[in-house]
């Protein structure tokens, strides 16, 4: 069984910092610099990816998600090569391998007010997690709050070529602030693939992506 861990560095649970070559998100880095003509703004959306933003976040958030089996592709590629799964499979519970769920491009220039949320509830039992890291790294980029142990509000910096990754029960918002130009982060889903945890998967997966791929294998397209 996944088991709840603590990281002290952090205060908090269920969290882990990680360190790769900056080298392994250049092809990631090559597609977002096409996105403006493969996501039109006018349909939000194009065959691979699509761009999603909540209606009451108090931030200009955007959702740039796989939309595609091709743009699913694309993300699994790169989880591949940052060896997550190979790691990973030493905390989450699974059959025969970790599952990516979902990817998608984060991007935001201003956060005026604070939405800490969950991505993955307790009912997870630390059998799914999200891993972000920047896509390009700007000094003034917005960070990540999160609150730790002691119900306390700390900031996590994005930085270049590290990752935080975190399971159940990790409570966080986009910092608040404005920076001189929009940031982007790469966020990767992802998580066990025992059957029985399908429809809590699909239940914890909100509204960021309208496609994504569940425990028991199965692509998902949610009804926008
Ligand atoms: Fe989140």
């Amino acid at each position: 069984m996944a088991k709840y861990f603590l990281n002290r560095k952090l205060n908090s649970l269920n969290t882990l910092e990680v360190e790769f070559s900056p080298k392994l998100l250049s092809e990631l880095q090559l597609i977002y610099n096409t996105l403006p003509s493969l996501v039109k703004p006018d349909q939000f959306s194009s065959d691979d990816f699509a761009l999603l933003s909540p209606s009451k976040w108090g931030s200009d958030i955007k959702w740039i998600s796989n939309n595609s089996l091709n743009g699913y592709k694309l993300f699994l590629k790169t989880f591949q090569a940052l060896g997550i799964p190979n790691y990973m499979k030493q905390i989450i519970d699974y059959e025969k391998k970790l599952i990516l769920y979902m990817g998608q491009f984060i991007t935001r220039s201003e956060s005026n007010s604070e939405h800490f949320h969950y991505d993955w509830s307790k009912i997870m039992q630390n059998n799914a997690f999200t891993f972000l890291t920047p896509i390009f790294h700007i000094d003034d980029g917005l960070d990540l709050f999160y609150r730790d142990l002691d119900g306390k509000t700390r900031i996590y910096k994005y930085q270049l070529g590290k990752a935080i990754i975190f399971g159940s029960e990790f409570k966080h918002s986009t910092a608040l602030g404005k920076s001189s130009e929009p940031s982007t982060i790469l966020s990767l889903q992802f998580g066990t693939d025992i059957p029985g945890y399908t429809s809590q998967v699909l239940k914890e997966m909100g509204t960021q992506s309208l496609f994504y791929r569940l425990p028991d294998g199965n692509f998902y397209r949610k009804r926008s």
